[in-house]
């Protein structure tokens, strides 16, 4: 996709990178992350109309630190540092970058020195948000100081003649309270940026880019039922109509009622016909007596490719696979983050192409997921449908721990159904990121009437997250758990006990397998 005008982030390994990209999105700016070590002719190729150097956990003058090629500040356009891309500055421009005492983790009251367009809009003090051990101890030759806190007296600092900025703090989290007017100020005066980003102008340029792509072609997408292919099919029907044929694999670990939903909402809404494949007896063979996580993920992932290759059959014309793969996971591969052990491993439809020879089309591979529902928003795709929390491929395998029965599904679709039709009724779904009842292998004693029961026992999850990767235990109102744990127990034959999972990711995981 072609963007006239784009803001480069070179991610130096900070956590909070993709944060910056997204803030800037927000401005109606384009923003895209590459590794710190992209080559200058690269950079040059990318035309950028500014530069932002995100922050990382090294120190400027470590051994093997990341430094980026110098040709960044010969680019002639605007750069702004942020804290370690500040000390970066300042260090390969001739400053003095030093190991502190007085680390700065959190809360700093930032005060302006200097009126800045950096600045507009912001008052004369700022709460921002400071993690870095390091400090700046004297700024590079034509630099000045603009804003300091108690700890930084270097904080904010620029060279106006060079339009370098830097700040210490960061402007891309939630806490720092005028952040986004300063990245806004970076972005849209200072690099002269347009506000042209957004959902429609992006699925302008797609519907042509991938009519181009297809040609005569045909594409086949799987839908797994989540917001992602489901956006991704929308928009590719409306590039190439009766090309595409959307391929839904039923495994029976959906729940209640999810693929009947999904193939009703494409005849509604979008006069599409997708072909729905009930794949349960398969699936559910293969998991019969499995109980270990990673084989249960393993071999879904294998019956859905098996399944999936006999149905792409019937489409001979297909040259194409559509995914509904997402910008967070295209940087986790380009960014400088070290090697990270496999906790679960996910399934998609990676490795079908090789099998079949088929190219991908990825429609989202530059968006981030509040961004890919509000195309789907602009597409028409309702919004009970768009705001759905996610569903993860293996589907109810993994939150009926232990041996996987045809009971013992709905039994948990049940209990489920209760779950959310009471988040619902107390108007929190949308302020939960993902909620789920998960099954347990454990069963307890209880009373019905003058009866012993001997049962199962059901786990309530719901957090809150950004981006799945950590997350917190949603402070669910008591009275709700009161509602959904009377009506779990009473109307779900099987279920004496209901418990409510107050983990955090990290330690825990969202899912439970
Ligand atoms: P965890 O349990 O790893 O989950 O904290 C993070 C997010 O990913 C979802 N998830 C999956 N999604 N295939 C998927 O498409 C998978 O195998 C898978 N496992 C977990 C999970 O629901 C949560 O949103």
């Amino acid at each position: 996709m072609i963007h006239s005008e784009r803001i480069v982030i070179l991610d130096f390994g900070s956590q909070v990178t993709q944060l910056i990209a997204r803030r800037v999105r927000e401005c109606g700016v384009y923003a895209e992350i590459h590794p710190f070590t992209i080559s200058s002719e690269k950079l040059r190729e990318l035309q950028p109309k500014g530069i932002i150097l995100s922050g990382g956990p090294a120190s400027v003058y470590g051994e093997g630190a990341p430094h980026s090629t110098t040709a960044v500040f010969d680019m002639g356009v605007p750069i702004l540092g942020i804290c370690y891309g500040s000390q970066l500055i300042s260090y390969q421009l001739g400053g003095e970058v030093i190991a502190s005492d007085h680390r700065e983790f959190g809360r700093a009251e930032l005060l302006i020195d200097k009126t800045d367009p950096l600045f507009t809009g912001v008052g004369e003090k700022s709460i921002v948000w400071m993690s870095h051990g390091d400090h700046i101890n004297k700024l590079a030759d034509g630099f000045e100081v603009i804003a300091h806190t108690s700890t930084s007296p270097l904080c904010c600092f620029r060279n106006a003649e060079r339009r370098i900025w830097g700040t210490l703090f960061h402007p891309e989290v939630h806490h720092s309270v005028d952040g986004k007017i300063i990245l806004n100020n970076f972005v849209r005066a200072i690099c002269g940026c347009h506000a042209t980003w957004s959902a429609e102008a992006f699925i302008e340029s797609k519907l042509d880019e991938i009519k181009n792509t297809v040609g005569d072609g045909g594409v086949i997408c799987a839908l797994s039922g989540g917001v992602d292919s489901t956006v991704a099919a929308v928009l590719l029907h409306q590039a190439i109509g009766d090309k595409l044929h959307c391929i839904h694999v039923d495994s029976g670990l959906m729940r209640s009622n999810e693929s009947s939903t999904l193939a009703e909402l494409f005849k509604q809404h979008f006069a599409m016909s997708i072909d729905v494949v009930d794949a349960s007896e398969l699936f559910l063979g293969r998991l019969a007596n499995v109980s270990d996580p990673e084989q249960k993920r393993k071999i879904i992932g294998k019956s859905f490719i098996d399944v999936f290759e006999v149905e792409a059959k019937k489409f001979g014309d297909a040259k194409f696979l559509a995914q509904g793969t997402l910008y967070p996971d295209v940087i986790e591969s380009v960014s400088v983050k070290g090697p990270s052990v496999t906790i679960k491993s996910h399934h998609n439809v990676g490795g079908l192409p090789e099998h079949m020879n088929l190219s991908l089309i990825e429609p989202f591979r530059e968006l981030f997921k509040d961004e890919v529902r509000n195309v789907g928003r602009a597409l028409g795709v309702p919004d009970w449908f768009v705001d759905r929390h996610p569903f993860p491929g293996p589907g109810l395998a993994i939150r009926v721990l232990g041996e996987i029965t045809q009971e013992r599904l709905e039994i948990l679709r049940k209990a489920d159904d209760i779950y959310l039709e009471e988040i619902r009724n107390a108007g929190l779904y949308n302020d939960i990121w993902q909620a789920f009842s998960v099954l347990l292998p454990v069963q307890s004693v209880g009373v019905m009437g003058d009866e012993r029961t001997y049962e199962n026992v059901c786990a309530l999850r719901a957090v809150t997250s950004t981006d799945g990767m950590t997350a917190d235990w949603f402070h669910m109102p008591y009275e709700v758990l009161a509602r959904m744990s009377n009506r779990i127990i009473n109307e779900v034959r099987g279920i004496n006990r209901v418990v409510y999972d107050i983990s955090s990711k990290p330690p825990a995981t969202i899912e439970w397998e």
